[in-house]
């Protein structure tokens, strides 16, 4: 296994899209910022340098970081973030996992440039569980503001209202032609006729959900947020923010250009969306030249509707693991979290402007009815492993205070969200099964659900309330899909089962940053075990301290 050291240089640098240039938060210069290539089994070093004017963390999406908590990255909860001008060095090893992750800023609304891709290969002297593939691309999607992201976020939090949207969708940065003033900025996959090429599809949007499809072309899914998966074979892949998904393409269409396109999957009623389609264009070495002076457009795929959730839980339910899997049978903790969006009141005599959510309330988002806020003099990880009192309390509910329609029609006066620190605590090893049971409080959205430090198994997934005597049927107990990120329905629930083998603590959130802001996010503290192996490593020497 090897060490692999890396510069992180956080920095700010002209960026030029849709006509307008803007000084960007980038890694290195670059946006996305630099690939990572490893082998499962070794280990990274990054030092990240911040000369940027705002506090940074950076987050390695998927790593489970074992025992090394303290490189997870999100800020106030495993470190406090690094000041302008200070640095600090992730230090981990890649343990048990192989395909694609990615790494994106855990600090405010960062993570919209300060992003790039993980890719994680076999063991070295592995291969793949499958043909090997001619080449390999990585394809990040994303979301451009024209504004500074910092500017969007800062502006919600101020009025209570909801974010803008972003000015365009892209595919490794790169809007595409179909926008403004983006004819250049179009990515270019190079195939040649009859190759296969592993393209690692992940979802680095802020806000925004998304179906991938190429004209043409069928894709074989075979990983998906680094474990492999069963292969199956579909025309189109929907990804929430934070997951990721490797298909295998073949080149076995008449040599021509064909279009890569990400689309808005947003299934929730009333959310303002964007509609507009980023591409990037599959192009054939030998597809004709078009004639002098003229233009081929390349081969458009049909995109589903923006709210074609039949599709959508097509793709997310064709997930299996390749065999049987190590299913913990004994449950020790089983939970219950509402996720979804909320309303606060504001108070008699607040300033309307600050009140600019609908009928003069403020955005909140919460599970059991708890929306997250941050510390801000310790992380959590540090409070706790110090004994700190005051930063957080052990008291996060296992159930939602209240038993209700959940998905019903309910009214938004039902739940005023709560502000608070809760943490729910594990014992070293224990059992759990969640379910993830989406609201319709307000409106009833999709919502990526990302564990820090896990990966999970997903049992079964479905829409309305979760009802055990009907829905334990539905679970698969033999080789459920293993992942870091799961899309609960617009309306409906997700089951998921872990085995707190991870000492630390460890944020459980929606990977919509808008639904972050909002309190959408709980953390699990688990506590050391008693063996050597069972226990997170002391705090680097360079810890950032707030
Ligand atoms: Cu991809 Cu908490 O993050």
């Amino acid at each position: 296994a090897k060490v692999h050291y890396h510069d992180f240089v956080v920095q700010a640098t002209p960026v030029k899209r849709l006509c307008k240039t803007h000084n960007t938060i980038t890694v290195n210069g670059m946006y996305p910022g630099p690939t990572l290539e490893v082998n499962n089994g070794d280990t990274l070093v990054v030092n990240v340098v911040n000369r940027a004017r705002y506090n940074v963390t950076i987050h390695w999406h998927g790593i489970r970081q074992m025992r090394t908590g303290w490189a997870d990255g999100p800020e106030f909860v495993t470190q406090c973030p690094i000041r302008p001008g200070k640095s600090y060095t992730y230090r981990f090893t890649i343990e048990g996992q192989e395909g694609t992750l990615w790494w994106h800023a855990h600090s405010s609304w960062l993570r919209a440039t300060v992003y790039g891709a993980l890719i994680i290969h076999p063991k070295e002297g592995d291969s793949y569980p499958f043909t090997t593939p001619n080449r390999e691309t990585a394809l990040l999607l994303g979301e451009w503001w024209d504004a500074n992201p910092i500017d969007v976020v800062r502006q919600a939090t101020r009025t209570g209202a909801a974010p803008n949207v972003s000015d365009a969708y892209t595919i490794n940065g790169q809007p595409g032609d179909l926008y403004n003033c983006s004819t250049k900025d179009t990515v270019i996959v190079p195939v040649d006729s009859g190759e296969t090429n592993l393209l690692r599809v992940v979802n680095s949007a802020l806000n925004q959900q998304l179906f991938f499809k190429v004209a043409n072309h069928k894709l074989t899914v075979v990983g998906a947020d680094a474990s492999y998966v069963k292969p199956f074979t579909t025309s189109v892949l929907m990804l929430g923010p934070g997951q990721t998904t490797d298909v295998l393409i073949t080149a076995d269409q008449p040599p021509a250009r064909y279009y890569i396109a990400g689309q808005a999957y947003a299934s929730g009623q009333g959310a303002p969306f964007d509609n507009t389609t980023t591409t990037a264009i599959l192009e054939y070495k030998s597809a004709p030249c078009p004639a002098k002076g003229a233009t081929i457009k390349p081969v458009m795929p049909a995109m589903p509707a923006f709210n074609d959730t039949a599709t959508a839980t097509a793709f997310t339910t064709s997930f299996r693991s390749p065999r049987q899997v190590p299913l913990p049978t004994e449950i020790d903790h089983n939970l219950l979290f509402t996720v979804g969006l909320g309303l606060i009141n504001c108070p008699p005599g607040a300033s309307s402007s600050t009140c600019q959510g609908p009928n003069g309330t403020r955005f909140a988002a919460s599970m059991n009815n708890e929306s997250f806020v941050l510390p801000s003099n310790f992380s959590l990880l540090q409070a706790h492993q110090q004994g700190i009192p005051g930063v957080f309390t052990t008291d996060f509910p296992a159930n939602p205070p209240l038993t209700f329609d959940y998905t019903g029609n309910v009214s938004r006066s039902l739940w005023q969200p709560i502000k608070g620190t809760k943490l729910y605590k594990l014992k070293y090893g224990e059992t759990v099964q969640l379910v993830l049971q989406g609201t319709s409080i307000f409106t009833a959205e999709n919502h990526p659900i990302h564990l820090h430090g896990y990966d999970f198994y997903i049992l079964a997934e479905g829409f309305g309330n979760f009802d055990p005597s009907r829905d334990t049927t539905k679970f698969n107990l033999v080789d459920p899909p293993q992942r870091n990120t799961a899309s609960v329905p617009v309306g409906g629930w997700t089951v998921i089962r872990f085995v707190a083998d991870n000492p630390g603590v460890w944020l459980m959130h929606c990977h919509l940053d808008a639904h972050i802001t909002w309190g959408l996010a709980m953390a699990f503290l688990v506590e050391n075990g008693l063996g050597e192996l069972q226990k997170i490593e002391p705090p680097p020497a360079d810890l950032p301290l707030c």
